[in-house]
């Protein structure tokens, strides 16, 4: 089965066709980082507008290098959310479109749970069961997860995602957006030691976190400093480093908790070099990722989940309304239904 996937829920236009039997054809990504870095951060209807510009020409670039037409596509999974609710509306619709206009099912896939299997398309996957760590622009999420659509949260940011307060972080020290990358980047040039930020909410049980204070942390140190370029790189370190070792801290009471020896890291900011080299170190325990290009958001991962839950998939003929989800919860996910 070739499922087309479209991802539409924030600033990148993600496309991608995957075969149940062969794995990856083609993907296509185009980012709006130009258009929204004039604004220091995504400005959703100008995103929305440029969603529409970029859907259906990626989709005749991925058919075309995968040298496949319309008709050879069986199935469609788009994004419903969580995401912009005009930029998933635009990836909704066209998918739902043309999977009627195809009479093909289509599917509506949660991004999350997108994020959370994109590991399972490399080589060596993961198996069952295992603690995903989701830390990307909007959620910061430790899941037990049993298998497809078992999801249970384990703990959460109460404030600030982590990507969002790295994001943060990074305007205020002047950086340009993106700022995560960047930030990530400006790290590498600071002092070690310099300054030493709190590890938020590691000293008492749980696993919440709470990004939001450290992002308050940066800034007084900024204010306080003499706000030269080793002062933006030693802030950066610091409240990188920090972060970091929070996540660090609360996966491994997780694995401690659930007593597996699994630990699954994805969403935009899994593609932190520090990040991976902490978790990495966590004795006894395998991890995995997904590769760098697919950390962030992408149509691979809507594909395949997608072809993950082809039983659940529905003829829209039959179901020609739709709706998307700006708020979706994981949890909310069930096991794709039985045939
Ligand atoms: O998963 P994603 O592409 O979009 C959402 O679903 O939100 O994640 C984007 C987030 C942004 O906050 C971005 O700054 C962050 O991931 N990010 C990073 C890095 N690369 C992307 N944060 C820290 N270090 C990075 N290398
Ligand atoms: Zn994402």
């Amino acid at each position: 089965m070739r499922v087309l996937g479209i991802e539409s829920s924030c600033d990148e236009t993600g496309i991608a066709l995957y075969d149940t039997e062969q794995g990856l054809l083609a993907h296509a990504l185009y980012s709006q980082i130009e258009l929204h870095a004039q604004y220091g951060g995504v400005v959703p209807e100008l995103a929305s507008r440029d969603h529409i510009r970029k859907t259906l020409p990626l989709i005749e670039q991925v058919l075309a290098e995968a040298q496949l037409r319309r008709c050879d596509i069986d199935a469609i999974a788009y994004t419903a959310g969580p995401g912009l609710v005009g930029a998933l509306l635009v990836g909704a619709a066209i998918g739902r479109s043309l999977a009627w206009a195809l009479n093909i099912p289509a599917l509506a896939v949660n991004h999350m749970e997108g994020h959370l299997l994109s590991p399972l398309m490399e080589e060596k996957p993961p198996l069952f069961p295992f603690v995903s760590l989701l830390v990307s622009g909007g959620h910061t999420l430790l899941v037990d997860v049993q298998g497809v659509g078992q999801y249970r949260l384990l703990g959460e940011s109460l404030d600030d995602a982590v990507g969002e307060a790295f994001d943060k972080t990074a305007k205020m020290l002047g950086l340009p957006y993106p700022g995560g990358p960047v930030l990530a980047a400006l790290a590498e040039h600071g002092t070690h030691g310099k300054y030493e930020f709190p590890r938020p909410m590691t000293n008492r049980p749980g696993l919440d976190f709470s990004f939001s204070g450290l992002k308050t942390f940066s800034m007084n140190t900024w204010l306080n400093s003499k706000k030269t370029d080793q002062d933006r790189a030693d802030i950066a370190l610091a409240f990188q480093n920090a972060a970091v070792e929070t996540l660090a801290i609360k996966c491994k009471r997780a694995m401690k908790q659930t007593g597996y020896s699994t630990l699954v890291i994805a969403g935009g900011v899994s593609a932190n070099k520090a990040l991976r080299v902490s978790l990495n170190d966590i004795k006894e325990i395998q991890t995995y990722y997904p590769r760098q290009e697919f950390c962030s958001d992408n149509g691979a991962m809507i594909a395949f989940t997608g072809a993950m839950r082809q039983r659940s998939m529905i003829k829209t003929s039959t179901a020609p309304s739709f709706s998307v989800r700006p708020r979706w919860p994981l949890e909310e996910l069930t096991p794709p239904s039985p045939v």
